[in-house]
């Protein structure tokens, strides 16, 4: 097997909203994996096939559609039925995209999906390519015309449970030449510097001291 899977971020459910990465990866995918509630793999429940079709019409291309029944159950017996689904989708295609709303790093299966398909074929999860998409909440922000963080202000992502969460944080606007070891690592802190531009360097640690304004730190919550 030497499918090459895509985890494709649709952005929030505008169409238009969808990255030039994400279309491209769609066009050129054998299949498109597509989460639907619909217990009977029909597609009548979900979401994510109505902008895929959308999608195909407004961009002229036609793919075979792949249901993946996805009942948002935070169930770990449903992430593993969906990952078999994208696992055998890959047993006979040569490229196989998944579909996720807005952003895949935001409360999206794919991680959930992406831990098992690196348990049961390591080399597919490390060919994997996540294609990053517009937030619910970035698109909301833009929506009314208000920013979400802007001078001294910070972002906060909430989800509404009842008990404690390990939290992610974000680091941005360093000065350059400033030591980091005010930032605590709490769970995993990556580096990230000059993202997509040249110099493109990404750390799986805390750098000691910032070099480029284009620096950011992410500090992963611990699972
Ligand atoms: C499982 S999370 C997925 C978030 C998504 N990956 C993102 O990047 O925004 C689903 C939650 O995101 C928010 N959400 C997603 N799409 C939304 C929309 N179109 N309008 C309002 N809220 C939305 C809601 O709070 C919803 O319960």
């Amino acid at each position: 097997m030497d499918a090459k899977l895509f985890m494709v971020s649709l952005g929030p459910g505008d169409i238009d909203l969808l990255s030039i990465r994400g279309l491209e990866v769609l066009k050129e995918a054998d299949v498109i994996c597509v989460p639907t509630k619909s217990s009977d793999n029909s597609f009548s429940k979900s979401l994510t096939q109505k902008i895929i079709l959308k999608l195909m019409q407004k961009h002229n291309f036609k793919k075979e559609l792949v249901p993946v029944y996805s009942p948002m159950r935070f169930n770990p017996e449903d992430w593993e039925a969906e990952a078999n689904v994208v696992l055998i989708a890959c047993k006979s295609n040569k490229k196989v995209a998944f579909v996720t709303l807005g952003d895949a790093g935001i409360y999206s299966s794919v991680y959930y999906m992406l831990d098992i398909i690196k348990k049961k074929n390591f080399e597919l999860y490390e060919n994997c390519e996540v294609v990053p998409g517009i937030t619910s909440f970035s698109d909301a922000s833009a929506k009314i015309k208000k920013p979400l963080c802007l001078g001294d202000s910070s972002l906060e992502i909430v989800p509404l449970l009842e008990h404690e969460v390990p939290k992610t944080l974000v680091y941005m606007r360093p000065k350059i030449g400033m030591q980091t070891d005010t930032i605590k690592e709490e769970g995993k802190i990556y580096s990230f510097e000059n993202l997509n531009f040249d110099g493109e360097k990404v750390y799986d640690k805390k750098i000691d001291r910032v070099k480029k304004y284009m620096t950011l730190f992410v500090d992963f919550f611990k699972g």
